[in-house]
């Protein structure tokens, strides 16, 4: 009170108020209790983040929490502190902070808050250093930029864990797990997208990831091939871009013919057993397949990360792949749909479709969508 006007007050007290006075005395008396309110709520708020920003020296660490610790952390352990309530924040010298209950990756705080936006947009570079010698992968008509499943890995894996894909191409999920001290077993039904992938691997210099060739159901079902590689272990991600229905095996149009100077059809293989070659209702059969038999390898609370595009609305359907396989992978028991990022591929070249008529869109985005193990 001491701040409001006391000599106004009085005065006005002391005479008879007319209604102008006493509407200029509440807004005055309004505005100064917001003010105590706010100042009151602030200086809480600063109590709780004294009491929380309050240092503990890291020998309150036992050794088993200073074994997960990160190596990105490990590195100059000596300058860091641990922080919170909990006593389970580290805090590095830059700022930067890594919770110690993090069973699902390495990340500080501050990239995990980056990675769930929902939206990426991206123009990776085809070429030099950011193209990841994409003049050897680009034998494939839609490989992964290594960046992207880079991101996505480090998210779901913790280093040196193991991811699996079964529909790998030239390997932008094994580029990406090479890129970041995690291990990954490729398969193809391509001898040429596999010796496309060990060519690009050996430019870049890295670290060439265990691949198969064959069907994907096949091996998956027979276990033999995959067990032998586990060894006892789990993937903690199964990362898979599969291929869309019949959608490459139909004529081209627009784009794609530019590209290819042709308008023939390009599945991604001959073979029968290719997904791409199949219709909309038996690429779906197969695909479940492949994720009903490769659950076994999944860890426990491991994720499963499919990339989808829809296809254009056509005839009254609306072709939405996308929603149709969330529900169809979400039947399956012990897997849980949890959510979906959409990647916009700033680099494809925009192309006048329906024009001068209609609006046909030029689908610049693929879903990337999420799904849990949990038993
Ligand atoms: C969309 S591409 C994956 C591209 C990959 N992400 C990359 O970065 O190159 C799908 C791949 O699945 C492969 N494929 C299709 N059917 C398969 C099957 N039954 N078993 C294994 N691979 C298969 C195709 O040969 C093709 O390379």
């Amino acid at each position: 009170m001491d701040s409001i006007d006391k000599n106004k007050l009085n005065n006005l007290l002391d005479k008879k108020l007319s209604k102008n006075d006493i509407e200029e005395l509440s807004i005055e008396i309004i505005k100064k209790v917001k003010d105590l309110k706010k100042r009151e709520k602030n200086k809480k708020r600063k109590e709780q983040l004294d009491f929380l920003e309050k240092k503990y020296d890291l020998k309150i660490l036992n050794k088993d929490q200073i074994k997960k610790i990160p190596d990105w952390i490990k590195k100059n352990l000596n300058e860091c502190k641990v922080i919170g309530k909990s006593k389970k924040i580290i805090l590095t010298k830059d700022g930067k902070k890594f919770h110690l209950d993090n069973k699902l990756n390495d990340l500080p705080g501050n990239e995990w808050s980056y990675f769930l936006r929902s939206v990426i947009n991206t123009r990776y570079s085809t070429s030099g250093e950011d193209g990841f010698a994409h003049h050897i992968r680009k034998i494939h008509p839609s490989p992964k930029p290594p960046q992207l499943m880079r991101d996505i890995i480090k998210f779901f894996t913790k280093d040196n864990e193991h991811i699996l894909d079964y529909f790998m191409g030239v390997g932008g999920t094994l580029i990406g797990a090479s890129l970041i001290n995690r291990n990954a077993l490729g398969i193809d039904l391509s001898s040429k997208f596999i010796n496309a992938y060990k060519k690009a691997t050996k430019e870049l210099k890295l670290k060439e990831q265990t691949t198969i060739k064959g069907d994907c159901l096949e091996i998956l079902k027979s276990k033999k091939l995959i067990e032998k590689y586990l060894k006892n272990k789990k993937f903690s991600l199964i990362a898979i871009d599969p291929p869309y229905g019949d959608m490459m095996n139909r004529e081209k149009t627009g784009e794609a013919i530019k590209k290819n100077l042709s308008s023939e059809a390009t599945p991604f293989t001959k073979n029968k057993k290719d997904l791409g070659n199949m219709n909309w209702l038996e690429f779906k059969e197969n695909f479940i397949e492949t994720i009903k038999y490769s659950m076994p390898y999944l860890k426990d609370k491991g994720h499963y990360v499919v990339f989808i595009k829809d296809l254009q609305p056509k005839e009254g359907k609306t072709n939405l792949l996308h929603s149709d396989l969330i529900e169809e992978i979400n039947k399956i028991k012990g897997l849980n749909y949890i959510g979906m990022k959409i990647w916009a591929d700033e680099s494809i070249n925009l192309y006048p479709y329906g024009y001068p008529h209609s609006f046909v869109s030029n689908q610049l985005h693929q879903y990337i969508m999420f799904f849990r193990k949990k038993n």
